[in-house]
């Protein structure tokens, strides 16, 4: 059975049956079965072809893609492969005592975060009230593996780990409102987006946004409060004026006319003009 056409499943049992032919250590190696790998877009991704003998005769990577050849020794070519866009099959083949060997390379390509863009609205609010942070990482993918945490000083304030299938890149967005506090004025607010590939044969990258600065007032009562308060003052102030008015008029003419009443006051007053007294 050639070897090339052998199905992944049958790679245990080959693997076994060679490594025991080879007996040296160091070509145990090659027979793991495909390699998972994960590269930045348009980054590169080191491959070390290894042969599970000491004198392969041929040793080759076969991919479209630009590669150098870094390093070679009799069992191991290290090549560079360049510019990896999208998602990739690289094959690394060798000829050893006849046989023909492959070992398959899928390279996944992710889209790390190159920007975190952090924005408070507004930008200026009185304590007590509510404000928006917003923090957007645009064209990120996979976005399961991203976790986006808003600090305040170092203080974490909210972590989201998103979560998607999409493997185009898209924009992950995590807003949390909060309300304001006085001492919020004396940190930056920052946000971190992490993005974990380590157990998918990626890496792990880190990056932070730029800080921004709250302004937080004191609270100011509006316009309309304050108003509305001028208002209610005043009409206070003349309702009191005039009851005190009226309590002062009756006790000065009860004090003239030894009288009650202001009908009894008025009439007094009237017939005093009509017919003076004796
Ligand atoms: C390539 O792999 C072989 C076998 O595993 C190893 O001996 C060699 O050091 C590796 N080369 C580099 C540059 O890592
Ligand atoms: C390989 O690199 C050369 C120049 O460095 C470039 O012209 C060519 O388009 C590249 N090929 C691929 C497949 O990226
Ligand atoms: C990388 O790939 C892009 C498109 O695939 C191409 O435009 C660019 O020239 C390539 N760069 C190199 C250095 O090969
Ligand atoms: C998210 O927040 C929780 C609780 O505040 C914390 O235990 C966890 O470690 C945080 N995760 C990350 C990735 O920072
Ligand atoms: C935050 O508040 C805004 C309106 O002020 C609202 O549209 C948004 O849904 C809120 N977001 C969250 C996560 O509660
Ligand atoms: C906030 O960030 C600015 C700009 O990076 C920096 O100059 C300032 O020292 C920071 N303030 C605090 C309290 O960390």
């Amino acid at each position: 059975m050639p070897l090339a056409m052998a199905p992944f499943g049958g790679w245990g049992a080959l693997a076994a049956f060679l490594s025991l032919l080879c007996c040296r250590g160091s070509g145990e190696k090659a027979f793991e079965g495909p390699k998972q790998l994960m590269v930045g877009s348009g980054e590169f991704q080191f491959i070390n072809c290894t042969a599970s003998c000491t004198d392969p005769k041929r040793l080759v990577l076969e991919t479209a893609l630009n590669k150098t050849l870094l390093e070679s020794q009799t069992q191991w070519k290290l090549f560079k492969v360049y510019n990896i866009s999208k998602d990739e099959e690289l094959l690394c083949s060798s000829t050893c005592g006849g046989k023909q060997e492959t070992k398959v390379f899928h390279i996944t390509v992710f889209y790390p975060p190159k920007q975190v863009l952090l924005t408070l609205s507004p930008t200026s609010v009185a304590v007590g009230t509510l404000f928006t942070i917003e923090c957007r990482v645009p064209a990120v993918a996979p976005l399961e593996g991203l976790t986006v945490t808003l600090l305040r000083g170092t203080e974490i304030l909210y972590n989201q780990t998103i979560v998607g299938t999409a493997l185009s890149p898209q924009d992950a967005v995590v807003t949390h409102n909060t309300t304001a506090h006085r001492e919020d004025g004396l940190y930056n607010f920052s946000c971190e987006a992490q993005m974990d590939l380590r157990s998918r044969g990626g890496g792990f990258v880190h990056r932070v946004s730029d800080p921004q600065r709250l302004e937080v007032k004191e609270p100011v009562p509006n316009n309309q409060t304050v108003i509305i308060a001028i208002v209610i003052v005043l009409l206070l102030l003349f309702v009191t004026f005039i009851l005190l008015c009226f309590v002062f008029s009756q006790k000065w003419f009860r004090g003239r006319t030894g009288h009650y009443g202001v009908y009894a006051t008025w009439r007094r007053l009237i017939g005093s003009h009509r017919a003076p007294p004796l």
